[in-house]
């Protein structure tokens, strides 16, 4: 077989066989292919798309490339939960405490942050010692002895998958949507959970700026997984204003625990609700959403959902009275108030302008090899259709640099649009799908 045939093919428009797929794959991860050719293959899949099939198979190869995990031994059904990655997502800090005191194992890896959107992994290594570089095998009995394990994305899962998406980055190829699905989908696989339950974001701090796009991301993502066996449930969620109050690292740990407490924003609280209820139903452990609400509310206020955490801080070697006293977190030595050049009402915010503002301020990565600052972000005071008075504070910065608060601030300014007249916020969740 050789390179340029099959990229002459695609770039005709027509459907590559499997074990060109295949072979493709196989051939790149072992860096038989050099960087030019999938370049130019990424380039004619971008023009004119792959089938059903091609996504399938091009999912199944990435997934193959490294290994599967294998949580055959962890009793129960598995859940997986994936976000497509916003602005001031600390989704999984809340939820996975949640459902894993209701009984359903979490075995869960996760992604770093690059450019405005945070990762997981980093919101969770603010936290004074916690570590999420496990060994595979700590990382199961973690699972099977307290119910919950975050890990750090391992190098052997999907490595095909890693290769490619640093390619489309530069590339310019990133944005073709059977591309993004098979991309995340064939990390989700080879992380072996049983069903998976997605966040699909949008809005404009979404990867898919409109709803249209995100459900249709949604419904390739479904159409693969369930190929592969599991099941499958998407959520499209808003991401036209950051979600909650806080951004940055140690900042969204505070309102995860907030959140844990049965406190929290409302929206925040509303997402990681009705995810967890989604995770309980996929695992069996109620027949419809209203008892699966309502066993999350009841855990969260038993305040079982917080120990839980408490708990699974301690085992990843963190120190668990962060929940109780926040000061152990490392703290900011700026904090300036944003304040409100006019009066009127929220009317839209740059989602992703205030992701940069993070960024800015030390709390996100320009590079792969940024050092991450986990005490600065942004506390925001208003978001859409919220009423400012002239002079009141839009946000608090958190920084340790005078040059990057003072540059942060003039952002901030930018990203925020006030109107005489108020606009109507959109709903949290805007549509659910299955399998
Ligand atoms: N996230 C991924 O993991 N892959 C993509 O292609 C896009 C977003």
């Amino acid at each position: 077989m050789r390179m340029y045939d099959l990229i002459l093919k695609k770039r005709n428009g027509q459907v590559l066989a499997e074990d060109e797929i295949g072979w493709m794959i196989s051939q790149y991860t072992k860096g038989e292919i050099p960087d030019y050719q999938m370049s130019a293959m990424m380039m004619a899949i971008y023009f004119q798309g792959l089938t059903k099939k091609e996504t399938i198979q091009l999912t199944m190869a990435m997934a193959n490339s490294g290994d599967f995990l294998d949580l055959s031994s962890i009793p129960g059904i598995k859940v997986d939960k994936h976000s497509t990655g916003g602005v001031g997502d600390k989704t999984s800090l809340a939820l996975t405490p949640i459902v894993a005191a209701l009984g359903v194992p979490v075995a869960k890896m996760s992604g770093r942050g690059l450019g405005h959107t945070g990762g997981t992994i980093d919101k969770l290594e603010s936290i004074p010692g916690f570590s999420t570089n496990l060994s595979e095998e700590d990382f199961m009995k973690q699972v099977k002895e307290i119910g919950v394990a975050i890990m750090a994305q391992t190098k052997d899962l999907a490595p095909a998958d890693k290769k490619l998406y640093a390619l489309r980055d530069v590339t310019a190829t990133v944005d073709q949507m059977s591309l993004i699905a098979s991309s995340i989908m064939s990390k989700k696989l080879a992380a072996g959970a049983d069903a998976i339950v997605l966040d699909v974001k949008t809005g404009n701090g979404a990867f898919m700026k409109k709803e249209e796009d995100a459900k249709a991301l949604a419904k390739e993502m479904i159409m693969i997984g369930k190929g592969a066996g599991r099941n499958m449930t998407a959520v499209i969620s808003n991401m036209d204003e950051p979600l909650g109050y806080a951004i940055g690292n140690a900042l969204e740990v505070k309102e995860a625990i907030d959140t844990l407490k049965g406190h929290g924003p409302q929206d925040f609280k509303e997402l990681v609700y009705h995810l967890a209820a989604y995770m309980l139903l996929a695992a069996g452990k109620t027949d419809t959403q209203e008892d699966a609400l309502q066993k999350v509310q009841k855990c969260v206020k038993s305040g079982k959902a917080l120990e839980k955490f408490r708990e699974f801080i301690s085992a990843q070697g963190g120190n668990p009275e962060v929940t109780e006293d926040t000061n152990l977190f490392q703290q900011a030595s700026i904090v300036e108030e944003v304040f409100s050049k006019e009066e009127g009402y929220i009317a839209k915010i740059d989602t992703e302008g205030i992701g940069i503002c993070s960024l800015m301020l030390g709390g996100g990565r320009e590079t792969k090899d940024s050092i991450i600052d986990p005490s600065v972000g942004l506390i925001l005071h208003k978001k859409v259709a919220d009423f400012a008075k002239k002079g009141e504070s839009l946000a608090t910065i958190y920084g340790n640099d005078l040059k990057k608060v003072k540059q942060a601030k003039e952002h901030f300014y930018l990203c925020y649009h006030i109107e005489k007249e108020k606009t109507e916020k959109k709903s949290m969740i805007q549509n659910v799908l299955f399998s």
